[in-house]
């Protein structure tokens, strides 16, 4: 068994997909230690998730004024001071754009997106593929890169979504998946490492 690696993990809203790393942890199912969350959003659920479990929050409110320039490089300044293996996005909802965060945290930034991609970018990917009609859409695990939901990619998974009635069911079937695979993958930072071929990252056991 590896050892346990320290992550950050950033979220914007809800957080199940934070929860689900919490409990994993919890369970042993995650052989990691969470040892920040950040958050641009001062409303975000993510917050109370985090005091349940005595997780540090660090609140990076973009909407005081001027901040929005400097979103980027106070949080590439906030994993600094936490010293972290690897970040976790999981539903946060700014494009990370700071060439400066993007290169000193390179391949070690992690996301995941509700679709396979590249089908279906960008924001409701859910509802996009409901609304298009595919009868199969999943999930992607993808390192983070200059590009929207393009960065080489570590794991995808396909979900059945054609007995879904509407896009919420759609989302609730693929949601319940990512919370699964997320687990799997961060735990398997603490097995061995990503080597980048071309597109795809590449897993190698220590
Ligand atoms: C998830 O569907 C994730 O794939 C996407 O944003 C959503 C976040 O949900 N990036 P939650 O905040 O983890 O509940």
């Amino acid at each position: 068994m590896g050892s346990k690696i320290s992550i950050a993990v950033l979220a914007s809203g809800r957080g199940s997909n934070f929860q689900a790393i919490i409990n994993g942890i919890a369970k042993g199912e995650v052989n990691a230690d969470i040892k920040v969350l950040i958050t641009n959003n001062p409303e975000a659920q993510a917050i109370e998730r985090a005091k349940k479990a005595k997780i540090p929050i660090e609140i990076i409110d973009e909407k005081k004024s001027g901040m929005r320039e400097q979103l980027d490089l106070e949080i590439k300044k906030t994993l600094d001071k936490y010293n972290v293996d690897l970040v976790v996005l999981a539903g946060y909802m700014k494009l990370i754009k700071s060439k400066e965060l993007l290169q000193a945290y390179r391949n070690r930034i992690i996301n995941i997106h509700p679709s396979l991609l590249p089908a279906f970018q960008g924001l409701h990917a859910q509802k996009q593929a409901f609304d298009y009609g595919a009868k199969v859409s999943g999930l992607t695990i993808h390192f983070l890169d200059e590009q929207l939901d393009h960065g080489p990619i570590i794991y995808q998974e396909a979900v059945d979504i054609s007995d879904c009635k509407d896009e919420e069911e759609a989302a609730e079937k693929i949601l319940n998946r990512e919370h699964k695979a997320y687990k799997k993958v961060i735990d398997s930072f603490s097995k061995g490492k990503y080597v980048i071929e071309g597109r795809r990252a590449k897993f190698v056991p220590y």
